[in-house]
């Protein structure tokens, strides 16, 4: 999703941030799979909706709260990441609806970067299908016998592309290079990335909860300089693990949700028909029922 301009759309009559009733009249600038992007003078207002996206689509039964936990947890990582690297938020409180607080952050605008910074510190999910077919994750030679869940020796950068459409597809650094325009800053990608993954991973990890892998984006501000944006190390972007009963050799129950892809690919959301609408058909027939 690319911020183009948009018609002004009354937040309101959007009726896609579930459980709100009142919202401000802000330019829409963008609307994704869970999150409404508006403009705030030079900045956005990011808002994250209840919805819930599995393979690229929404479901049509939104989750009410999550997005005010996508939201907290963002907080909390960016106030505890500041010191790896700047990220664009710039209040909770300041300039956020009151009707928003808790589910909308201001943040600063930022020139998007199209590369998905996936990093890894356990092989599972995609991941681990890689592995299993090639040896190798995004071009990284991994070592023979490891175990589905397996902690890796260290923590691998496995970046993706950033479809407008469709799946997004695991690349190599020399591709994400080429994307982002340098050598150097897909570098800079790769060694930020896995900075922000273990500062995180070791603060859920003394508190009993282990980090496998999260997705990171980050932009570029009016100076060039690199800003971590979107969300950060959330139940959406990111594997959650009880450390407690931790086991290699398996699948692990999660904190995220695994559990929705799991029935979404599997036989009851085949079974069922229910795959999911999408997120323009499903915002629509909310936007209609609300
Ligand atoms: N500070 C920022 N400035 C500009 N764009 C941003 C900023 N932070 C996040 N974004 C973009 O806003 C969108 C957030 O909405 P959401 O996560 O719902 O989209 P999405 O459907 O997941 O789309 P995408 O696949 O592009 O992430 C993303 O496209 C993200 O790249
Ligand atoms: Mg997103």
């Amino acid at each position: 999703m690319t911020l183009r301009p948009r018609p002004v759309v009354p937040a309101a009559r959007v009726g896609t941030v579930e459980r709100v009733t009142t919202a401000p009249d802000l330019p829409l600038l963008a609307r994704g799979k869970v999150r409404e992007m508006y403009e705030l003078g030079d900045d956005l207002l990011m808002v994250a909706s209840d919805r819930i996206s599995t393979y690229d689509a929404v479901h049509p039964t939104p989750i009410p709260d999550k997005g005010r936990v996508l939201t907290g947890l963002s907080v909390l990582w960016f106030g505890l990441t500041g010191d790896v690297v700047p990220n664009h938020l710039i209040s909770a409180t300041d300039g956020v609806p009151e009707e928003l607080r808790g589910r909308a952050l201001r943040v600063r605008r930022l020139e998007m970067l199209p590369v998905e910074c996936i990093v890894r510190g356990y092989i599972t999910g995609s991941g681990w299908k890689d592995y299993q077919r090639t040896g190798a994750v995004s071009g990284i030679p991994l070592p023979e016998g490891l175990q589905e869940s397996e902690q890796l020796p260290e923590p691998i950068f496995t970046p993706s592309t950033k479809a407008e459409e469709g799946h997004d597809e695991t690349i190599d650094l020399d591709q994400a290079a080429e994307l982002v325009g340098s050598r150097e800053l897909a570098e800079r990608l790769r060694d930020t990335t896995i900075a922000v993954y273990a500062k995180v991973a070791a603060h859920a990890r003394e508190r009993g909860v282990i980090l496998a892998d999260t997705k990171l984006e980050f932009g570029l501000d009016g100076d060039g300089e690199l800003v971590l944006g979107d969300e950060v190390c959330t139940p959406d972007s990111s594997r959650f693990w009880p450390a407690e009963g931790y086991a290699p050799g398996r699948s692990q129950p999660s904190f995220d949700k695994q559990y929705v892809r799991d029935w979404a690919s599997g036989p009851a959301g085949t079974r069922r028909r229910r795959r999911p609408r999408s997120p323009r058909t499903s915002s629509r027939r909310r936007a209609s029922a609300t």
